[in-house]
């Protein structure tokens, strides 16, 4: 089946109060890898590419992979999206190669590290909305500021210095019209989120639980959402890596977000960690190995075997056949006349 609408993956999910993962892709195993574990959990899934996945493997060899994905699993629903977009133009871009959805992250300048105003943020928000929705692109965006640095993207720190604030929140979604609301709770990117495991002093459940009652049908997203398994962590470090004790989200609390309104989680480092991993143990075991297949193959099932945990876990599996997609050109449509809101339904305090 062809690319799918997030908007529509995230307004199924809402009606069966599940969540979807988004998973970061750069290459041909990792995308074969969900697809493994969405065929075998029967779960719709957003595949997500940032801007250096995209510069790394080239747009055109990306998105066909994404395309050839479709083609092989006509049962599954699939949303291709920008991770992370930082301008207009970057967003522009993914739309006009044929993703169906965005993230614009307003939150940051687009240095990608230096935070941004509200009113910059709402602008530049604003401008991707409307070039996207008439072309039936979902458009995802942020308020308030993750920690940690990946890839030069982030605005270093810990998650605790730009918590979202719920009243802007509100007001953020009121001005701009996104499908979805990333929002920061006090996770960040990558391994080193939490020094221990995380209680309510750093991890806000609190405040998306706040979020999602004056929002109660916008769609938030949690970022910086691995869990960072201790058995992971410990693989990489049985054959050699050098990884530092650390703590990532635990998975019940993402679950507590999907029971409050979160609709969309990414999850990268778990992958990453699942395939250093699995790599890292065929050299150490078999030093004598130099064919790729012979690394690539556990690597790609170690991330399929993740990647199939957290679509149970998120309750994504088992509503790959529960709907009908629609056409983009028809969701163009639903954003002109108005059938499909882009106004929140703003609770009272
Ligand atoms: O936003 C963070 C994702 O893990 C993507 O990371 O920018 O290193 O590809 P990346
Ligand atoms: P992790 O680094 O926790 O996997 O987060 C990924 C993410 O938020 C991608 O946008
Ligand atoms: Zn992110």
């Amino acid at each position: 089946m062809p690319l799918v609408s997030m908007r529509q993956l995230l307004d199924e999910a809402a009606k069966g109060g599940y969540g979807v993962g988004a998973f970061n892709v750069n290459d041909m195993e990792q995308i074969q890898a969900i697809m493994m574990a969405a065929k075998e959990t029967k779960s719709p899934v957003i595949v997500q590419a940032s801007r250096g996945a995209r510069q790394f493997a080239e747009d055109l060899y990306l998105f066909r992979l994404i395309q050839a994905a479709a083609e092989l699993n006509p049962e599954i629903p699939i949303a291709m999206h920008q991770d992370h977009g930082n301008s207009f133009d970057t967003c522009k871009s993914a739309i006009e190669l044929g993703y169906t959805s965005v993230m614009m992250d307003g939150s940051l300048k687009e240095d990608g590290k230096t935070p941004a105003s509200f009113e910059e943020n709402v602008e530049v928000t604003r401008r991707v909305v409307d070039y996207a929705h008439e072309r039936g692109v979902t458009v995802e965006g942020e308020i308030g500021v993750l920690g940690g640095v990946e890839d030069g993207h982030g605005a270093g720190g810990s998650g605790l210095e730009h918590i979202t604030d719920p009243d802007q929140a509100v007001e953020f979604a009121e001005l701009t019209g996104v499908d979805a609301l990333a929002i920061a709770i006090g996770t960040s990117h990558g391994a080193y989120k939490f020094t221990k495991k995380p209680d309510g002093s750093v991890l806000k459940m609190d405040v998306l639980i706040a979020i999602h009652k004056r929002l109660p049908n916008t769609h938030l997203v949690m970022h910086g959402s691995s869990s960072v398994p201790k058995d992971l962590q410990d693989i990489v470090n049985q054959y050699g890596g050098k990884l530092k004790e650390t703590w990532g989200v635990p998975v019940e609390e993402i679950q507590l977000g999907i029971r409050n309104g979160v609709r969309k989680i990414n999850v990268d480092t778990d992958n990453r960690l699942a395939i250093t991993g699995a790599i890292r143990k065929v050299f150490a075991e078999t030093p004598e190995k130099f064919d790729p297949r012979d690394y690539l193959k556990p690597a790609r099932e170690a991330m399929k075997k993740v990647v199939a945990q957290r679509m149970v876990q998120f309750g994504q599996a088992g509503h790959a056949g529960d709907y009908a997609p629609i056409a983009i050109a028809e969701i163009a449509k639903g954003y002109a006349d108005g059938s499909l809101t882009t106004q929140p339904l703003v609770a009272a305090r």
